[in-house]
């Protein structure tokens, strides 16, 4: 099979992931059918996927929104989900005997090449598969929240995934704009997740040593490095910093005070951080201005706006 051949799309479990990554596909402009366990789940799902769309809409990042709509099937029934499917991406709940349930039903239905990817972001792909009757058209296809806005996705594979299957989930992904990446062996938490918990237990860490407040930590983060960051890596912003690039950085490092030895290494997250940060943010929702609200609704839809303004400099829209 080739990335051409891949027209019709299956997405097991349509939450906060399947649904965003139903919007996607379907923006692509593929045949989706996504199938949830209940009509009840159905209905939810599909509100979502609504007022997704009519925010893709309003912020120009879509044209036609029922005609994305339009190519979005809802099914309770697994069959007819992944029967006719070239592509399955599951995105059911994080729990090993549902993945293990799903997939032997989807290995029932499905035509017997269709990749089938799943979401997970815990679970290994190899304890996933363990029972798979076709492992190797088995991948991890790992979404960073919403996967139908944020470009990355990360690619597992077990030893029993075919090389080829691996390079077509990839370029499949690469067709829709994704910036997909091939682990090339097990990790926990992949790659952002740990990247993302590094950054952030160093500064929980100044909090509790009283280097700054909850709120200054974000600022600086993101008025300093996170504004770079959307723009290139950590090791092209090193490579920028310095006339002899990368290295002559790391020499710097190297040779003066060795700021490593003193940055955050404790090993389990502090107890009550928890509560006093919460009570710190409450005040930080209160205060900020109208335009990017006070809830966790109007400040995500003010992240998104700005995503999609982002994304379009990156030419993604
Ligand atoms: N939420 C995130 O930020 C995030 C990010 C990356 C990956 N993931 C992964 O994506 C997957 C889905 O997470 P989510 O946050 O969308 O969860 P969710 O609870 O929002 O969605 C799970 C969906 O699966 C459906 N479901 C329940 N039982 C099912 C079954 N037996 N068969 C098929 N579908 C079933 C539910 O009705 C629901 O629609 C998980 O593996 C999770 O680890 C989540």
């Amino acid at each position: 099979m080739k990335v051409a051949d891949i027209k019709n799309v299956a997405g097991i479990g349509g939450g906060v992931i399947g649904g965003s990554w139903a919007v996607l596909f379907a923006m692509k402009g593929l045949n989706v059918k996504l199938y949830d366990i209940n009509d009840d789940c159905l209905a939810n799902d599909k509100k979502t996927i609504v007022s997704n769309l009519e925010f893709l809409a309003e912020n120009g990042a879509i044209e036609d929104k029922d005609a994305v709509l339009a190519r979005i099937q809802f099914t309770t029934s697994m069959e007819e989900a992944v029967k006719d499917a070239q592509f399955i991406q599951e995105s059911g709940p994080e729990r090993l005997p549902i993945k293990h349930s799903m997939l032997a039903e989807i290995e029932k239905y499905a035509p017997v090449d269709a990749i089938v990817a799943t979401s997970a972001s815990g679970l290994p792909l190899g304890q996933i598969t363990e029972h798979a009757v076709h492992p190797e058209r088995c991948v991890g296809g790992h979404p960073y929240n919403p996967p139908h806005l944020i470009p990355l996705v990360e690619i597992t594979k077990t030893e029993k995934t075919d090389e080829a299957n691996v390079e077509l989930a990839k370029e499949f992904y690469e067709s829709l704009g994704k910036e997909a990446i091939v682990l090339k062996k097990d990790c926990p938490g992949y790659i952002c997740n740990r990247l993302q918990l590094a950054v952030f237990r160093e500064m929980v860490d100044l909090v509790e040593r009283g280097v700054c407040t909850v709120e200054e930590a974000d600022k600086a983060l993101t008025f300093g490095p996170a504004i770079r960051w959307a723009i290139f890596g950590h090791n092209m912003i090193m490579q920028l910093g310095n006339k002899d690039g990368l290295k002559g950085m790391m020499d710097m490092l190297a040779g003066g005070f060795n700021l490593c030895a003193d940055i955050a290494a404790w090993d389990t997250i502090p107890a009550d951080y928890g509560t006093k940060a919460q009570k710190e943010m409450d005040e930080i929702m209160k205060n900020l201005p109208d335009e990017v609200g006070h809830t966790n609704a109007e400040i995500a839809q003010y992240r998104d706006k700005m995503l999609i303004d982002i994304l379009k400099l990156h030419h993604k829209f």
